[in-house]
């Protein structure tokens, strides 16, 4: 499939050409701000990064204001609290957040009863010697700085019985959809963010890929960034996104970094290609990629030109 966007003529022209040929490095976007997104949601999650830009704000307002909208919405049931519940039925919320000058990063995870993971995650990095917090201490952090919560006190009939020993009849196991959101402003800086409420059903404590570094989210200043989504275990076994971010680094263009790591991730895995993990990528110089293992992918991207939802097929597997 290929697109073409086109409103500042020679200037902003991105040629996307996916599933069977790479994008065209010299058709790549050369000006102007660029954001990619998971997920059909992901194109409200542009929607609210590239208007940030518009407004003037800095590309790690985007990401937050980004990634709040899909929060907010919980419109998918796997990001927010309205997401997924965990196996003891109440949610627990992972994000992070990763600023390409400077190498910064901030992480949540396990975090119960706060309407913005993103802006924790933002908050830890900006007001944190730490890079990482979860659980009661994150929460904690979370409610020093003041940010939107709720009463978790709700939860702790949940907690009883699994302490307990009772476990929920029909746990909520269907399959959860990340946002993950890339940007790069109109200085040619890297940003990058994601917020799940991650697996349903998952085991309470269970951290999955989305907070991790290198995992469910890298952003290389020199380089690129990349995000993922889909089953966060074979995401951090593999260090998926630090993958992608090396294969730019050697030469590749984020379609074929992006393909290159599941291949890599499928070729070492007991499960092959039956991974069920999608990845999106963009580069310094506004290339953009996705590659999907199990399934197609859709995901949104969105420049001055426009904000649309695109598709890959599942990789062929080699
Ligand atoms: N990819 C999100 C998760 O597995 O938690």
């Amino acid at each position: 499939m290929s697109l073409l966007f086109c409103t500042r003529p020679a200037r902003y022209l991105l040629l996307l050409a996916f599933a069977s040929c790479a994008i065209q490095p010299e058709l790549a976007v050369v000006d102007g701000p660029i954001t990619i997104a998971t997920w059909p949601f992901g194109r409200f999650a542009n929607e609210q990064a590239m208007q940030a830009f518009a407004d003037g704000r800095s590309r790690l307002d985007a990401v937050e204001l980004g990634i709040r909208e899909i929060e907010r919405r919980s419109s998918d049931g796997s990001v927010g609290l309205g997401g997924r519940p965990n196996a003891a039925g109440y949610p627990q919320l992972d994000a992070c957040i990763m600023d390409g000058p400077g190498h910064r990063a901030g992480s949540v995870a396990g975090l119960e009863g706060i309407v913005h993971p993103i802006s924790v995650a933002r908050l830890v990095m900006e007001k944190c010697r730490h890079v990482m917090l979860v659980g009661e201490g994150a929460r904690w952090f979370a409610l020093e700085h003041g940010v939107e919560s709720v009463d978790v006190s709700i939860y702790e009939p949940q907690k009883a019985d699994w302490q307990r020993g009772r476990r929920p009849q029909d746990p909520d196991t269907r399959g959860h959809d990340t946002i993950t959101l890339l940007v790069r402003d109109a200085d040619g800086h890297l940003a990058g963010g994601c917020s799940t409420s991650g697996a349903g059903g998952k085991v309470p404590g269970r951290v999955g890929d989305s907070p991790i570094l290198g995992a469910g989210l890298y952003v290389d200043e020199e380089v690129g960034a990349a995000g993922g989504t889909g089953i966060g275990e074979n995401i951090m076994r593999h260090c998926g996104t630090y993958l992608i971010v090396e294969l730019m680094r050697q030469g590749m263009n984020p379609q074929a970094a992006c393909e290159e790591a599941i291949h890599r991730m499928a070729a070492k895995d007991p499960r092959g290609y039956d991974l069920s993990v999608s990845f999106i990528a963009l580069d310094k110089r506004g290339r953009v990629g996705a590659a999907s293992s199990s399934q197609s992918f859709p995901f949104a991207v969105a420049t001055s030109a426009g904000n649309q939802v695109l598709s890959v097929e599942k990789v062929t597997p080699r």
